[in-house]
């Protein structure tokens, strides 16, 4: 999902150094989207830009909070894509979200100080690519986040690689955010405010 993502970025002009806990494997990733795309290590990668986007399984966010959590705090934005998923990243993580509130919530709470804003949680990097610019009607991407600066600079970010966003509440709605829910999947933006004004 990250090099998906990180190809509509590079489209729009953006920037972007990719980052793993293995760089090296993104060399190709990166020569194949051209000058716009670098490598680096997650240190690099927190530093290079003014967006952190996390783009990891869910059981990685505590570590990289640890680790580099500080320097994420200072970015105006950091878009969350990570979802927690039982099989992946096992039930007592899933548990332990759900015991926080949810994905938005919990989140914050392994990034203390992030300015924090979900989003694309529920479109699968297999069509992301595809539906960006839609030619019609924009895909709505659902976002969720508590601070309103960051809030607008997602959206503009959003705007810019062919999606409208639409806000629908704070952190604590980040729990509807997930794959296999009513948001998820591919919604027009009056689609997703119907069924956000739903949603506790
Ligand atoms: N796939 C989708 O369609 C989709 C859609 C929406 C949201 N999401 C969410 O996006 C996240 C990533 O999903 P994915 O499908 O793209 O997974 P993926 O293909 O397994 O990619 C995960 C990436 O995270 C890196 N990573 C793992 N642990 C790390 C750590 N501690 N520090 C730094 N990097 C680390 C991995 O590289 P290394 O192992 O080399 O570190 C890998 O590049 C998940 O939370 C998922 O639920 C996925």
């Amino acid at each position: 999902m990250g090099g998906a993502l990180g190809a509509l970025f590079i489209k729009a002009g953006h920037p972007v150094m990719f980052s793993s806990r293995h760089p090296e494997n993104l060399k190709d990733l990166a020569a194949r989207l051209g000058p716009l795309a670098q490598v680096g290590t997650v240190e690099q990668a927190v530093a290079f830009g003014d967006v952190v986007v996390m783009v990891v399984p869910y059981t990685a966010i505590e570590e990289i909070g640890k680790a580099h959590g500080r320097a994420i705090a200072t970015k105006p934005l950091v878009l969350d894509i990570c979802n927690p998923i039982a099989r992946r990243d096992g039930d007592a993580l899933v548990k332990w979200v759900n015991e926080q509130g949810g994905a938005g919530l919990a989140s914050a709470k392994l990034l203390p100080g992030a300015h924090i804003v979900r989003a694309f949680n529920g479109i699968s990097y297999r069509r992301v690519g595809d539906i960006a610019h839609r030619p019609g009607g924009l895909v709505g991407v659902p976002i969720a986040g508590d601070d309103p600066k960051a809030i607008a600079l997602a959206e503009g970010i959003i705007r810019g690689i062919g999606f409208e966003p639409v806000p629908v509440g704070g952190l604590a709605m980040g729990k509807h955010l997930l794959p296999g829910t009513p948001l998820a999947e591919e919604h027009t933006p009056a689609d997703i405010r119907q069924i956000a004004g739903g949603l506790r």
